[in-house]
């Protein structure tokens, strides 16, 4: 698979999980817990194989707005791996609280994923070749399944 194509398919996995989210109540108790989780390993994931492999052959490939792009997109992740998706983790998800906070999540992501798909990824497509594409897109396809393996293997020693 190319590497747009890839992460595109990562999104509308996001994507699908956090309607999900959002469609829940507070009396989901389970279905809330289990739904973050899916959402932090798919989170773990992709943000990991766009930071490691996919962004920086995008700003080597760019010029001054590509480097601009390339911080923002990274912000962005910094803020909901670093503050909003720990915060709702440790949030009660029979609160009031947790719908509220559920929401921040679900509204910064498909921010952030709409910027990728309408800017990041065209920029990339037009800078890229399609051989290159498609080895970003093996190389990550690889690296996600051992970042998925690795994480569930830290929660099972937690
Ligand atoms: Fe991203
Ligand atoms: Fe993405």
């Amino acid at each position: 698979m190319n590497a747009i194509d890839l992460l595109k398919a990562d999104h509308k996995v996001v994507l699908d999980l956090l309607e999900q989210l959002s469609a829940t109540t507070e009396r989901a108790l389970k279905k809330r817990v289990e739904l973050i989780d899916k959402l932090e390993l798919e989170l773990f994931a992709h943000t990991h194989i766009e930071e490691e492999i996919f962004y920086p052959a995008y700003k080597k490939a760019g010029s001054k707005e590509e480097a601009k792009m390339y911080f923002e997109a990274i912000e962005e992740h910094r803020a909901v791996d670093a503050l909003v998706l720990p915060h709702l983790k440790r949030t009660a998800p029979g609160s009031v609280e947790f719908s509220g906070r559920a929401k921040v999540l679900k509204e910064l992501l498909e921010h952030h994923i709409e910027e990728e798909e309408e800017t990041l990824f065209k920029q990339a497509k037009s800078l890229l070749s399609a051989a290159q594409l498609k080895e970003l897109g093996t190389q990550m396809e690889a690296r996600k399944l051992q970042l998925k393996a690795e994480l569930q293997q830290q929660r099972k020693a937690a």
